[in-house]
């Protein structure tokens, strides 16, 4: 995943704002992500993913999701569509 491409994909919250934001604003949980442009308030999917990016910056490492965004999308419309998560 490019910095530019969407994690969470309900409210078009792409890496680098993600990165851009915890720079900013220091959340110390994960769901404070939620308040960078509602990330996660949607169909959950991405919640996982803002979990391990939090995790990741809080390490001092720099955020990466190692997926494709075209298989993200894909995996993410099965989870709609079944509710499981793949
Ligand atoms: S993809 Fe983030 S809430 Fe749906």
């Amino acid at each position: 995943m490019e910095p530019d491409d969407n994690v969470c994909l309900c409210f078009r919250v792409s890496l680098r704002k993600l990165v851009n934001f915890m720079d900013r604003t220091r959340p110390t949980v994960p769901s404070q992500l939620s308040e960078c442009l509602g990330a996660g308030t949607g169909c959950q999917w991405c919640v996982p993913f803002l979990r391990k990016i939090h995790q990741e910056w809080s390490d001092g490492k720099r955020p990466d999701l190692p997926v494709a965004p075209e298989e993200y999308a894909a995996r993410r419309a099965r989870y709609r569509a079944t509710g499981e998560r793949g």
